[in-house]
C-alpha cells in the first residue's frame, strides 16, 4: 500500500487527508493519506523515508515550506521562484518539489470569472502562501501588487524574489481593485482586521486566502459594501488536485460532494 502524508506543525486542522482519502478511494487506489506533526529536527529523517519510498509522496504546510528545500534534489521552476515548497514526490530517485498553490489560486480565480488582467491588487499579510498568490496574479497579467504587513521587513523581504512589489504602510492603504486577505485574521470568527472599509468603495473584489470559517469579517465587510467576494477553498481544492494528478496520474473530480468534504 501507498503512503502519502501532509506534514506541519500545527497540522491537526488540515483536511487534505479527506479530500485525498475520497479521491484515493473514488480511483481505487491502493493507497492511504495521513497528518503528522513534525519539528524541524525530524525533517532530515522524514526525507530519508521519501528516499527509501517508505513514504510515497508529501503535502508540505505551514511552517515548513521553504524549510523542507534543502532536503530536495530538485525544485521546479514554480518552487525556485516562490522559495515554496507545497508537494513532493520521488522521480527517477531524485526527491522533487514543486508547489501547487499557485496553480490552486490562478484556477480559484479564474472558477469565479475575475480577470486581473490589468488591475492593481493589495495583499494583506506576508505569510507562508504569499509568494504563490503573487506569481500567479503576475502569470494572469496583473498590473500591480501592493503589499501590507504588520512587520514591514517580511514584506520587504518579498522584494528579494519579486522586485517590482511595492510595500505600503497599513494606514496608507485606499484605492485597489482587488484585496486579499492572507494574514491569520479571521480564523477566529471575532478577529477582524483593523482597516477602514470606507475606503475602499471601488474595490470590486475581496479574496479571502481562509476558508474555515466559510465567512470571516473581511468577507462579510465586502459583502456590505456589495462587492464580490470568495473565500480560500477553491484554492485549497485545486492545490490538492495537482498534487493527486502528480502522485497518481489521475485528474481527480472535483464536485459538490468533495467540496462538501470540507464543510466541518
Ligand atoms: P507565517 O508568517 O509563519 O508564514 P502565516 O500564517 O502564513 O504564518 O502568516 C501569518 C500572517 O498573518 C503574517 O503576515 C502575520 O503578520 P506578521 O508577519 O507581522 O507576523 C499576519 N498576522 C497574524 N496575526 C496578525 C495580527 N494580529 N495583526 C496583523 N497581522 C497579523
Amino acid at each position: 500500500m501507498k503512503e502519502y502524508l501532509v506534514i506541519g506543525n500545527p497540522i491537526t486542522h488540515s483536511l487534505s487527508p479527506e479530500l485525498h482519502n475520497y479521491w484515493i478511494k473514488e480511483n481505487g487506489i491502493n493507497g492511504i493519506y495521513d497528518k503528522k506533526k513534525l519539528n524541524k529536527n525530524d525533517l532530515k529523517e522524514f526525507f530519508l523515508k521519501i528516499r527509501n519510498k517508505e513514504i510515497n509522496g508529501a503535502n508540505i504546510t505551514v511552517p515548513f515550506k521553504k524549510d523542507v528545500i534543502p532536503y530536495l534534489d530538485q525544485l521546479s521552476f514554480e518552487s525556485e521562484k516562490t522559495q515554496s515548497v507545497n508537494t513532493v514526490y520521488l522521480k527517477n530517485d531524485k526527491i522533487i518539489g514543486h508547489n501547487t498553490d499557485i496553480d490552486g489560486f490562478e484556477l480559484a480565480i479564474k472558477d469565479v470569472n475575475y480577470d486581473v488582467k490589468g488591475k492593481k491588487v493589495l495583499i494583506l499579510g506576508a505569510g507562508g502562501v504569499v509568494p504563490s498568490v503573487i506569481l500567479a496574479l503576475y502569470k494572469m497579467g496583473v498590473l500591480s501588487i501592493s503589499i501590507s504587513n504588520r512587520t514591514k521587513t517580511k514584506a520587504e523581504n518579498l522584494k528579494n524574489l519579486f522586485k517590482d512589489l511595492e510595500v505600503v504602510d497599513w494606514n496608507e492603504i485606499s484605492n485597489f481593485d482587488m484585496i486579499i486577505n492572507a494574514t491569520s485574521i479571521g480564523l477566529k470568527k471575532e478577529d477582524r482586521l483593523n482597516l477602514d472599509f470606507s475606503k475602499f468603495q471601488n474595490c470590486e473584489f475581496f479574496y479571502d486566502v481562509i476558508y474555515n470559517p466559510k465567512e470571516t469579517n473581511f468577507i462579510k465587510d465586502g459583502k456590505n459594501l456589495g462587492k464580490k467576494t470568495e473565500n480560500g477553498k477553491k484554492m485549497f481544492i485545486y492545490q490538492a488536485a495537482k498534487a493527486f494528478k502528480i502522485w497518481h496520474g489521475i485528474e481527480p473530480k472535483i464536485n459538490e460532494q468533495v467540496i462538501g468534504l470540507l464543510d466541518k
